[in-house]
């Protein structure tokens, strides 16, 4: 829910509010009356806001067990490495946002490409029996490479090809507007799998001025807040962002390079996978932050039929 949604907000009480800081309903749910006096609402319109918002808000607590049974429901996607699959506990989970980042040419697009034909196997091969959506910024989604994977793997290329949704982002707020439609979407087209590739390559061109630093990042969040609630969580559904790195001169020591986003991206995926080139077609991933399994690494290769180990 948003806070346009709440009763008694027009676009521009909206407007207000957001200049001032209440993004979500959480924030006027937590409120107070003088608080929103602030901000111009009249005190007997803002209790009844605040009211609203601490009804609709889902303020509260669950117990363990229903915590248990809801990750019963948790899909994996096979990556088609075992040794990939192995380091992120089977594949690539439902309800939870994996960050695969890394320079150019380490396979990120590879890895988004590989998944949306795996999504679309049964579930005892691997994949969970659902189409893929792919929000491509760099326009580097390739029907040719989903054909090869799937012909390797028995499927019908067409068919394949016909479940995933390919839309192209022009901007980053385009790109946050194909999310909420894919949203929609998401029930009728049996979507389980979502990639963003790139997540951050509008962002970062449009945002590059060192004033702008606090926009981008409060509206990447946004959007990774987006891609977690109302994709992976409400629709169960898997969704890899990918991401590259940037030089980080101030890095002495260990790894010169950072993901961009920082760690606004960050502490919002669930799994982050760091991708390194390796020899030929080898690459090196490596899970970082997990809050379940322990860092660790594994190769795999990019060959002419996919990901495979
Ligand atoms: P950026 O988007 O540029 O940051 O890179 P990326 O990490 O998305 O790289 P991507 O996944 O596009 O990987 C490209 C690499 O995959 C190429 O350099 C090739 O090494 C490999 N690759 C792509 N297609 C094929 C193929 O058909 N056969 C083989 N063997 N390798 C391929
Ligand atoms: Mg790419």
């Amino acid at each position: 829910m948003e806070i346009e949604d709440l009763p008694g907000i027009g676009p521009s009480t909206a407007e207000k509010l957001k200049e001032e800081g209440y993004l979500s309903v959480e924030a006027i749910a937590a409120a107070s009356i003088g608080d929103l006096k602030d901000v111009g609402i009249g005190e007997a319109a803002a209790l009844k806001l605040i009211k609203a918002a601490q009804k609709s808000a889902d303020i509260g607590f669950v117990t363990g067990l229903d915590v248990k049974e809801r990750r019963k429901s948790v899909g994996k996607i096979t990556t088609c490495s075992e040794e990939l699959n192995n380091l992120i506990g089977g594949g690539v989970e439902t309800q939870a946002i994996t960050e695969v980042f890394g320079d150019f040419g380490s396979g990120k697009t590879q890895i988004a490409h590989q998944l949306a034909v795996t999504v679309q196997m049964p579930e005892k091969k691997g994949g969970l029996g659902g189409s893929a959506l792919y929000i491509d910024t760099e326009n580097t989604f390739r029907p040719d490479r989903i054909e090869n994977m799937a012909i390797a793997l028995d499927l019908d290329p067409e068919k394949i090809l016909k479940n995933i949704h390919v839309a192209r982002a022009y901007n980053s707020d385009h790109q946050m507007l194909l999310a909420e439609k894919a949203s929609e979407m998401a029930k009728e087209k049996n979507i389980r799998f979502v990639a963003v590739d790139s997540l951050t390559s509008h962002f970062r061109a449009e945002y590059s001025g060192r004033g702008t630093l606090a926009t981008r990042q409060q509206k990447l969040n946004r959007h990774m807040h987006a891609l977690q609630r109302k994709l992976a969580d409400l629709h169960n559904i898997a969704v890899l962002v990918t991401n590259q790195v940037m030089a980080n001169p101030a890095m002495m020591f260990g790894d010169p390079t950072t993901p961009i986003g920082g760690h606004i991206v960050g502490h919002t995926s669930t799994f982050r996978l760091r991708l390194r080139k390796s020899k030929g077609n080898k690459r090196i991933a490596r899970l970082i932050d997990s809050p379940n399994f322990p860092e660790g690494e594994c190769v795999f290769e990019v060959t002419g039929e996919g990901i495979r180990d």
